[in-house]
């Protein structure tokens, strides 16, 4: 604007159109994601990104700071950050498909699969679709070094509606814990335990986006499978946001970490752990809209995992079923009519 108001004063009305097509812009009818959350900067996909699979089925969009992933009856899509990280702080909004979407899932996680095939870490946000009028589900896990027997799972319903508008999702990965956010609020921390050991991601990983066929498992075990006719199952992604110590990959781990702790984003990460004010909203947010918590799953884990006692997530086991589900109580319409009535 400021070169446009001193290139010509003869053209007002030029000025006055020119206005009025950039408020039009800003008024777009596509959603618009919220700001980045901590002023990360997001990154175009060129910038930081390439495509694994899906060919057609990724496509760009908003000057290439979008991505639309879509899973058909022919492929799902994905793409990588290019490069590999030790530790940072990972955010996109997304926009989760509408309509029926039972058995789709939409995976962003950190991996480093490809790398170490039998010892490899992984801290993961998946989408599992639902059948139509059904909420999507959201999951958080975390392995390291091959950890996979010992699933780390925990699952939430939102607060919101996914698939009407963007939202943040994003991870934190320190040396010392694991934060997953929904927008602005911290859903979920994992503090380093002595006793996690290797079970704690501690090798550079790779950012991942993913939109997949998930009929085998994702929707109630899989009793709902994808259906076809409602393809394509389209996830938007936005605010591709990385602030982390990009490491070399062709090091190996030991000296990459030498490597990574002269970055300079390692020493600002700590201070985006969990500040005293958003605890509470952590809380908050845990107590209300947890539905699965692998710490309380007695069946699973008669003893809990050693890092279950750590960090400000605690949530009472009176909440959950010995399967690890949120119980939901029997008293509670009377209690909520009382509430009412106060
Ligand atoms: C990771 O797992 C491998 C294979 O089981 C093991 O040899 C290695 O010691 C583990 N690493 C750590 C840091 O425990």
């Amino acid at each position: 604007m400021a070169s446009a108001a001193s290139s010509s004063s003869s053209a007002p009305l030029l000025r006055v159109l020119a206005l009025a097509v950039a408020v039009l812009a800003l008024c777009g009818a596509e959603a618009r994601p919220p700001p980045p959350l901590h002023g990360v900067r997001p990154l175009a996909f060129d910038e930081g990104y390439a495509q694994i699979f899906g060919s057609t089925n990724l496509a760009l969009h908003g000057d290439g700071r979008r991505v639309r992933l879509a899973l058909d009856e022919s492929t799902g899509a994905g793409f990588v950050s290019q490069d590999l990280f030790l530790h940072g702080f990972f955010s996109a909004a997304i926009k989760l498909p509408a309509d029926y979407a039972a058995g789709v899932v939409v995976a962003f996680y950190l991996s480093n699969g490809d790398v170490y095939e039998k010892t490899h870490d992984e801290l993961d946000f998946e989408f599992l679709g639902n059948v139509r009028g059904r909420e999507w589900r959201v999951q958080t896990n975390v392995y390291g070094n091959g950890s996979t027997h010992a699933g780390r799972e925990e699952r939430y319903d939102l607060p919101f509606d996914p698939t009407d508008d963007f939202h943040h999702y994003s991870i934190l990965w320190t040396s010392q814990r694991i934060i997953f956010y929904v927008d602005e609020t911290p859903i979920r921390e994992v503090v380093r335990t002595a006793a996690m050991g290797a079970a704690f991601p501690s090798k550079p990983m790779s950012l991942y986006a993913t939109i997949w066929d998930g009929s085998a498992w994702a929707t109630l075990g899989g009793r709902y499978r994808v259906n076809y006719k409602y393809a394509p199952f389209v996830a938007e992604f936005a605010d591709l946001a990385i602030r982390g110590c990009a490491v070399d990959p062709t090091t190996d781990h030991r000296s990459a970490a030498a490597a990574a702790s002269s970055c300079d984003a390692r020493s600002s990460l700590e201070s985006l752990a969990v500040p005293a004010e958003q605890r509470a909203a952590m809380v908050a947010f845990r107590r209300s809209h947890t539905s699965y918590s692998y710490c309380h799953d007695r069946r699973r884990y008669p003893v809990a995992l050693s890092e279950c006692g750590a960090g400000a997530g605690l949530l009472p086991g009176r909440m959950f079923g010995l399967d690890g589900m949120k119980q939901h109580r029997r008293h509670r319409a009377r209690r909520g009519a009382q509430d009412d009535a106060m």
